[in-house]
């Protein structure tokens, strides 16, 4: 009878046992799930809110826009902010906050452009856009940003530029309640100035946490616009990081709260600190790729999933790795429907995409990384080249994307000495 008194329980505790278990797997199981759904659905919310945009576009190609007012943001000196209003004086078309617009300018015998997110939420009157002026590498052959160095020297008040409209899929669905958090290095912070100026006047802005990553404070940009959004929006917890803080001259807690090098750890343990849960929070990355990708990893290596990160890379110009082996020295590029035709030569440092926009061709464009795959352009003659897969190949919607038919100008170039295009 002993035994089996010891028997029942020794099953009834193992019964408790399997369970418990079992239900925390089902807890488990069932809060993947809604990560998964919440990530899918974030997408699709950003998407809307671009393609809504779309339809309300109001020019095609580059617009003549002059330059009213130039503020240079920190104490270098080396991000400077320009005030733009279109020259004919007609209305400017809304963007959502994250986007960026192409600009356009011819510098001696060459026509360059670059794009440059708008550091301010809409305004009917005027884009703003803050430029760093990009220095050449240290230890590469990589010369200094020629574009951001002429915006810097040559464009002041009354000149003009070339901007095509506000374009980009790094922004926000058109409201939220779940927790974001904002990891910027360096001029990254601009999309995010923008974004945050967009949030502090919803009427139930969620929680937001922002790691603004600098060398220290004479590199430390938009500071007194940064702590007026901080005073007026409750739910806004921004910890500004010195990686390299100037001793008697930066001031902890005042200046800055963290420094070194920001690590995936320490922004785990601040969210700790706000009893922010992890999990529940979207994750958006701005600056140089290797700051970004460095967070991802550490951030993933504690079970955050990557359908919660978005980012956008600040860093000089995307080069080629010049020769490339499997390009002609020159070659032809015929953009067809719009009949124009250019050149593309080896070391100038263009993507297919860049040379149609210098044609004055105006392509789709957003990511401008190969991953978004709103570029994708028909070849109708020629080869084009990557050097490395583009991350769009490997989504979903790219399953019927035939490579020999189809290309990505932002992230290729021809391989053959001539190259039709259906644009
Ligand atoms: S612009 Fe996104 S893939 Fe080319």
């Amino acid at each position: 009878m002993k035994w089996l008194i010891v028997l029942i329980l020794t099953l009834l505790v193992c019964s408790y046992i399997a369970w418990l278990v079992y239900s925390e797997w089902l807890q488990f199981q069932a809060q993947y799930a809604q990560r998964g759904l919440a990530a899918n659905n974030w997408q699709q919310r950003c998407q809307q809110v671009s393609s809504q945009l779309v339809k309300q576009s109001h020019w095609q190609g580059f617009r003549d826009f002059v330059v009213t007012k130039r503020v240079v943001e920190n104490p270098v000196s080396d991000i400077i902010s320009f005030y733009l209003r279109p020259r004919d004086g007609l209305p400017l078309s809304p963007f959502a906050a994250g986007q960026h617009v192409t600009v356009r300018l011819p510098i001696g015998s060459r026509v360059y452009t670059r794009c440059y997110s708008l550091s301010e939420s809409y305004n009917p009157d005027y884009y703003r856009i803050s430029v760093k002026r990009a220095d050449a590498p240290a230890k590469t052959n990589h010369p200094a940003g020629k574009v951001s160095g002429y915006l810097h020297e040559e464009v002041y008040e009354g000149a003009v530029v070339e901007i095509r409209e506000p374009q980009g899929s790094f922004v926000l669905p058109e409201s939220t309640i779940e927790p974001l958090v904002f990891l910027v290095a360096g001029v990254g912070y601009t999309p995010v100035l923008s974004m945050l100026k967009v949030l502090v006047n919803q009427p139930f802005p969620p929680p937001v946490v922002v790691f603004y990553c600098v060398r220290n404070g004479s590199h430390h940009a938009a500071k007194d616009e940064f702590e007026a959004l901080q005073t007026q929006y409750q739910g806004l917890h921004l910890y500004v990081s010195y990686s390299h803080p100037r001793s008697a001259l930066d001031w902890p807690e005042i200046d800055y709260q963290l420094s070194g090098r920001l690590n995936g750890q320490t922004c785990l343990d601040m969210l700790a600190e706000l009893s922010i849960q992890p999990w529940q929070c979207q994750y958006y990355f701005c600056g140089p790729e290797a700051f970004m990708t460095k967070l991802q990893q550490e951030l993933a290596a504690n079970d955050i999933d990557s359908s919660q990160f978005h980012d956008e890379c600040f860093s000089a110009t995307v080069t080629h790795q010049t020769p490339l082996l499997d390009a002609p020295e020159l070659a032809e590029v015929v953009f067809s429907s719009s009949g124009r035709r250019s050149e593309w030569l080896q070391g100038e440092d263009r993507w297919l995409l860049t040379l149609s926009e210098e044609e004055g061709v105006s392509i789709n464009s957003s990511c401008r990384k190969g991953s978004c795959g709103s570029c994708m352009t028909e070849i109708l003659e020629g080869e084009v080249g990557y050097l490395k897969d583009p991350e769009f190949l490997n989504q979903k919607q790219a399953n019927h994307f035939d490579t020999s038919r189809y290309c990505l100008p932002c992230v290729c170039y021809p391989k053959s000495n001539r190259l039709v295009l259906n644009v």
